[in-house]
């Protein structure tokens, strides 16, 4: 992927460095940026560059000799449809759902929506890819333990478990999770007649205030699964390129449909990420089979993401693969198809 730096995209802008570092500084452009004390360095992916053209309304970057940055065309940048939440989900584990949840929610806020990332899975793996803690007694458990106690909660009461993580380019909000959650969830069951609403419920309190919700969810049918998706408007499926996860899949399919014909809410599955997608002809023959399966599902978007050390690398460094900024050209590629999603869904917002 083409990646050009602040000299490349005022060029490519038809602007002088200033204005360019103007649009660049304020988002306008969307941009990896790395601050130094001497000089600041700037990264413009090809696919943020089309993101600020699409999102202008623009047709070539030349256009952008005629822009003022004033409160409209910050306002252009905004959400106009209200928010939409999507989660990200498979019945099998460690195919790397929280990797790409976690990671599509970054993109999201590099571009300049305001999200806020919902860990439903008690294993917690997405509320530490970012922080590098534990949230013991003060994650989303709690509002679920004040819940089943019939305590009322509120807005304020939702936001004192949120988390923002600031990153130099971009901040995105947690609502983390813990060990105990699923214990929780499944004591639910015994308080409430609809128990699969209670994330919805939190989550209403708190959505205006964002542009995305992000729900990373656990591997497994079960009630927290059930929470996210009743809570969501889109799904992704996260799978690998293997025998069984294509049956798997129809079997996520089929919990998908149950839950839209049990409680009339819905929600569409509307892409499908395959993961750790390898050289192989065995991983070619297990693609096309999802693919076909998206055909008869009617499932627009089928992305492959590969097989790549970096994801565990930017889990351990606490970094989106994104910002990780050693041969950013490369790395990009890993993240490509996972910002192209992004960049699909800030254009319809
Ligand atoms: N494209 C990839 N290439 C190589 N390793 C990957 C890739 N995506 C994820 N991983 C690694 O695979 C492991 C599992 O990923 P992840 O935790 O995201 O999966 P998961 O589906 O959320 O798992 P679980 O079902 O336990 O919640 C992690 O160590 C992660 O770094
Ligand atoms: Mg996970």
């Amino acid at each position: 992927m083409e990646v050009y730096k602040l000299n490349d995209t005022a060029k490519l802008f038809h602007l002088n460095a200033d204005q360019s570092k103007k649009l660049l500084d304020n988002n306008i452009i969307p941009n990896i940026k790395k601050s130094s004390p001497t000089r600041d360095t700037y990264h413009v992916p090809q696919l943020l560059v089309d993101y600020a053209l699409e999102k202008l309304g623009m047709q070539k970057a030349k256009e952008f000799k005629k822009f003022h940055i004033d409160e409209n065309t910050l306002d252009a940048f905004k959400n106009k449809n209200g928010v939409k939440v999507i989660s990200f989900s498979n019945l099998k584990g460690g195919v790397g759902k929280t990797s790409i949840a976690a990671n599509f929610a970054y993109n999201m806020a590099l571009l300049n929506k305001r999200v806020l990332l919902v860990d439903m899975d008690s294993q917690a793996n997405s509320s530490r890819y970012f922080a590098n803690r534990y949230f013991t007694g003060a994650s989303i458990k709690n509002l679920f333990d004040k819940m089943t106690r019939k305590e009322e909660i509120n807005n304020d009461t939702v936001k004192e478990f949120i988390i923002p993580i600031e990153f130099d380019n971009a901040t995105l909000n947690l609502l983390p999770s813990e060990l105990s959650l699923g214990r929780i969830v499944e004591f639910s069951r015994s308080v409430f007649t609809m128990p699969h609403k209670k994330l919805n419920d939190v989550i209403k309190l708190v959505k205006d205030e964002y542009d995305f919700i992000v729900i990373d969810t656990p591997p497994s049918t079960g009630l927290s699964l059930h929470m996210a998706l009743f809570a969501s408007d889109y799904v992704s499926i996260v799978t690998d390129a293997e025998d069984f996860s294509v049956n798997g899949l129809s079997e996520l399919n089929l919990e998908i449909k149950e839950i839209i014909d049990e409680t009339d809410h819905i929600v569409k599955v509307d892409s499908i990420f395959i993961n750790k997608v390898k050289k192989s002809n065995i991983h070619g023959v297990y693609i096309e089979a999802i693919a076909n399966l998206a055909v008869s599902e009617n499932i627009q978007n089928v992305f492959t993401v590969k097989d790549s050390t970096r994801f565990k690398e930017s889990q351990n460094l606490h970094i989106p693969l994104i910002e990780y900024k050693k041969e950013l050209e490369k790395k990009l590629v890993t993240v490509d198809s996972i910002l192209s999603y992004a960049v699909e869904k800030a254009l319809e917002a």
